[in-house]
Formats: structure tokens, C-alpha cells, sequence
């Protein structure tokens, strides 16, 4: 990769992706694109206004900035895409199409991140294996298995370098994700620090796979720097990292604030949803095939999401 466009830079991953690239590969040769404004973004290197959907517009950015990767990350996450199915289809179908023609068109590599949510409640629970049965109920899971399958097509019909890692929830502290089922191991720590409590809507004893963001967006980079002859598979691989519910992420805060309190308040759509994801991947293999290997677990990652939130927000009561 040598100049790389960032469709939706404005969100959770691309907030953080966009500076971990530009650290990497220069300020100059990321140029990162939203639907709205970012003004930080725009400050450290190339912005602009884009709206995924405007294919055209995509292309001229591609060619104007002679770009050599794409990286997709626009979509409606699982549990906001259930109040609008319709939208979820068209916004992440939309610019899931777009990047695979321009990338086609233009000789682009691209990624696009798949999900824990391309699984359903017939996939095996324990440790999901990497090839096996996809048949998610949400209008996300949907986007995410047709959006894999489009992008191995796009590889074999094409020869589009496409590839994709099945993500974890991911718990981050720059930019709060919108939206999804996983986002509660998120605010919880915002919580923790704001509040000394947390009301929590999905079932205390339900486990999904979570990872932290600094190992999400190492992969990524991985992933799309690995050996080309070494992918037996492209989109889209199983990442694995931590497993946990809500009473152990709980327990590990209290370590550190044992007045921490935390009381439930089910969200029955988000409930559906986690008792429908996996338990747990079977990454072996991305372990295999490009050398993933994660580095961060709950208990360092809780240390350090209550340090960099606490220094935030130091005048917050706790
Ligand atoms: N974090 C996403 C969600 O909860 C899953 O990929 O929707």
C-alpha cells in the first residue's frame, strides 16, 4: 500500500485507523473521507467531504490522489440497522459496491470489515470455526455474509486484492461506536469513570468476543501487507482476542473501583442479537495464514481504557 483512501474516517475504526496509517505510511498518502466534516482529520493530512454512495465521486478521489488501497468503513451497525433495515441494506451494500467497482476499475487493493454478526444462532457456539454454517438474523449479519461473498467474487472474477477480518466488538476510547450490540463494553468504562455505575441492556451471562483497538487496527495493516501466496482464504478471516459478558467485565472493573455498580435494563432487541452471536471464534486461521496474534487481554486493556478516560474527564465525580 502505498496511497490509501478511507471511506468512512469519521467513525469508530476509521477515527483511529486513519492516524495509526498516516503514523505508518505518511501523512501525506492517507487521505481519509467522510460524509460529514472532520476537522481534526483534515488538520494532519488530506480530508475531504464524501459521500460513499456517489461512486463517481469516489473514483475521482481514487484517481485524483492516485490511491493503491481503499479501505471501506461505512455501515449501520447491528442493532441500529433492525430500526431501519432498509437503510442498513442500502448504506452498507451501497458503499460495499462502489469500493469493489472502483477498486476493480481503478487497480485498488480494499478492505472492508466483516463481523462477529455474519454468524447467527445456528452457527456452532464454542470456539466458531473459520468455514461453517452463516445464517445470521440481522439485516447486519445479511449485509456482512453477502458483502464476504461479493468481495471473494470480485477476487476470483476480477483479480481484485479484496480482504476482510470477522471483528470482534471493538473497545476503543477516541470515538464511541453507534449503534451496535457490542458498544455496552464500551460505555461501560465511560460510565465507570463518569458515574460509578452502569446500566447495562444486554443479559449479564451472555458472551461475545471483544477485542481492543490498538490490536483491531494492527490487523488490519497484517492483513493487508501479508504474503498474497500464503491466503488460502480472503473474506473474510476470524479474528479472536478476548471472550467475556457482562458480569466478568463487571468484576474486572470492580477490581480497580469496588463501589463500581451495575444493574441491568434489557434492550430485547440487543438481546436477540448477543444470544445469537457466537460465544467465541476459532481464529486459527489468521494465525496461520498471516500471522495474527493478539496482544491485549481484559485485565491490561481495562487498566488502560479507566486511565485514558479518566484523564478526560478528571473532573467528573467518581
Ligand atoms: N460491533 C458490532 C455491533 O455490535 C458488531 O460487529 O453491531
Amino acid at each position: 500500500m502505498k496511497r490509501i483512501l478511507i471511506v468512512g474516517a469519521g467513525g469508530q475504526i476509521g477515527s483511529e485507523l486513519t492516524t495509526y496509517l498516516r503514523g505508518i505510511y505518511g501523512h501525506d498518502r492517507v487521505v481519509a473521507t467522510d460524509v460529514r466534516e472532520c476537522k481534526e482529520m483534515a488538520a494532519q493530512g488530506p480530508f475531504e467531504v464524501l459521500n460513499a454512495l456517489d461512486a463517481t465521486a469516489m473514483a475521482s478521489a481514487v484517481a485524483r490522489h492516485r490511491c493503491d488501497a481503499i479501505f471501506n468503513l461505512v455501515a449501520l451497525l447491528s442493532a441500529v440497522g433492525e430500526k431501519n433495515p432498509q437503510m442498513a441494506w442500502q448504506i452498507n451494500m451501497g458503499a460495499l459496491m462502489n469500493s469493489l467497482e472502483v477498486a476493480r476499475q481503478h487497480h485498488c487493493a480494499l478492505f472492508t470489515p466483516s463481523s462477529i454478526g455474519a454468524f447467527g444462532p445456528t452457527s456452532p457456539k464454542d470456539r466458531t470455526p473459520q468455514d461453517t454454517i452463516m445464517q445470521p438474523t440481522t439485516i447486519y449479519g445479511v449485509c456482512k455474509v453477502t458483502g464476504e461473498l461479493l468481495s471473494n467474487y470480485y477476487h476470483t472474477k476480477y483479480g481484485v486484492d479484496t480482504r476482510s477480518v470477522r471483528f470482534p466488538g471493538i473497545i476503543s476510547n477516541v470515538t464511541l461506536p453507534g449503534g451496535g450490540t457490542t458498544d455496552y463494553a464500551v460505555e461501560i468504562y465511560y460510565e465507570a469513570v463518569k458515574k460509578g455505575r452502569f446500566t447495562c441492556p444486554v443479559p449479564g451471562d451472555v458472551y461475545m468476543d471483544m477485542i481492543y483497538m490498538p490490536d483491531a487496527l494492527r490487523a488490519c495493516v497484517e492483513l493487508m501487507e501479508a504474503d498474497p501466496a500464503k491466503l488460502v482464504h480472503r473474506n473474510s478471516f476470524n479474528l479472536a482476542s478476548m471472550s467475556f459478558t457482562p458480569e466478568i467485565i463487571c468484576a474486572e472493573i470492580r477490581k480497580r473501583m469496588p463501589d463500581f455498580e451495575m444493574t441491568y435494563d434489557i434492550d430485547p432487541v440487543k438481546k436477540a442479537i448477543a444470544e445469537s452471536w457466537p460465544n467465541s471464534l476459532d481464529d486459527t486461521c489468521a494465525r496461520e495464514e498471516w500471522g495474527w496474534k493478539p496482544e491485549w487481554d481484559l485485565a491490561r486493556m481495562t487498566d488502560d481504557m479507566l486511565e485514558v478516560i479518566r484523564r478526560r474527564f478528571p473532573v467528573e465525580v467518581r
